[in-house]
């Protein structure tokens, strides 16, 4: 996570990055704004904010890797020196969670792949259904983009400008990205950005944590970060805008000899619906059939999978609370992966 603050020494900075686990698919917008047209510019109030998906927390300390992009971050500004992200570590919740401050059961991205039982739909993250855009999704707590815009009286969930996601962006965009994003903050059309960057954690599930793909991966994006500090000078813009960059999860290694495969375990005729696969699942059995679907999964021999009924959820986890959580929870351990039919 990075940070330079412009008010008060010119260009502090700070970086850090995340956790563990893997995830698979991954959508979002990839670009958010919220405008201010009328309000002049107090020194140090804008912020940029650059959420790089699947950034494990180890990408900067690569042996070999020439990153000068981040390490001028850090140099001048802070990195953190871990995060710890909110269960399940997956991206929707986390991006909520950074976005909202609060955990997945008060806000209810409880998962990528949901499914509410009051609204009897799913919300499926690579699918970019018109669904999505309900409120009841999103309105479990309030994003900072609404809380910058309610600073002048504007109502209602959505940035003021919102790029929709559409498929799996090239880094380059990350490029356009901060082009526009620098315009827009030195026009005074945006106080508030964020940039989303998806091929950290595409390239890092094609190709693992360790590949040669996600060196080149980050490479790339550094560079763009040195773009953005040397245009933020260059735009007068450096003690106006501070630059956070934060991971919403990490990355370890799979391998086909760590697989739990579930796929004959449940019987599909006492299941409603099931989401999700890899280091989590999420079951909502049918009527009267949760002990049955909990039983039978308690039933498999395999120490690396963690079977929970909602209410047996560790405290920790601040999740089980929230209404969209399902009734049966599947947890892998580190560097498993649990193998299921979705329903
Ligand atoms: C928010 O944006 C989406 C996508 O453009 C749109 O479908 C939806 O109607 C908007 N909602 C509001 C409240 O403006
Ligand atoms: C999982 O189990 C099913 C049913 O036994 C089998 O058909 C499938 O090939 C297995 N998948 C893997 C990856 O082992």
């Amino acid at each position: 996570m990075a940070y330079p603050n412009g008010s008060q020494s010119g260009s502090q900075n700070n970086v850090s990055l995340s956790s563990r686990m893997d995830k698979l698919t991954l959508v979002i917008f990839v670009l958010c704004i919220t405008t201010y047209s009328y309000v002049h510019t107090i020194k140090g109030s804008k912020l940029m904010v650059i959420l790089l998906d699947g950034f494990k927390w180890n990408y900067f300390d690569k042996p070999g890797l020439d990153l000068p992009g981040f390490n001028k971050m850090i140099k001048n500004g802070v990195r953190a020196e871990r995060m710890i992200p909110d269960m399940p570590s997956l991206s929707f919740p986390n991006y909520y969670s950074i976005m909202t401050g609060v955990h997945c059961e008060t806000h209810g991205f409880v998962g990528n792949y949901m499914y509410d039982i009051k609204h009897k739909e799913k919300f499926l993250i690579w699918k970019n259904k018109p669904t999505v855009y309900n409120p009841y999704w999103w309105s479990g707590a309030e994003p900072v983009w609404v809380t910058a815009m309610k600073q002048i009286m504007i109502e209602g969930r959505n940035a003021t400008y919102c790029k929709l996601y559409n498929g799996i962006p090239p880094v380059s965009d990350l490029g356009e990205n901060i082009d526009e994003a620098v315009l827009k903050m030195k026009s005074g059309n945006a106080d508030l950005v964020a940039i989303y960057v998806e091929m950290s954690d595409h390239i890092g599930h094609a190709h693992g944590p360790n590949s040669i793909e996600i060196e080149n991966t980050i490479v790339q994006i550094d560079r763009h970060i040195q773009h953005l500090l040397t245009s933020l000078e260059q735009q007068g813009l450096k003690d106006d805008v501070n630059v956070i960059i934060v991971s919403d999860h990490g990355m370890t290694e799979i391998s086909p000899s760590r697989v739990i495969n579930l796929t004959t375990e449940i019987n599909m005729n006492d299941v409603d619906v099931i989401l999700d696969r890899g280091p989590t699942v999420n079951i909502w059995p049918k009527e009267g059939k949760i002990q049955k679907v909990y039983q039978d999964l308690k039933r498999v021999k395999n120490s690396h999978l963690h079977v929970y009924k909602k209410d047996e959820l560790p405290e920790r986890w601040h999740l089980k609370k929230h209404y969209r959580f399902p009734p049966i929870f599947l947890v892998a351990d580190v560097g498993w992966f649990i193998l299921t039919i979705s329903k």
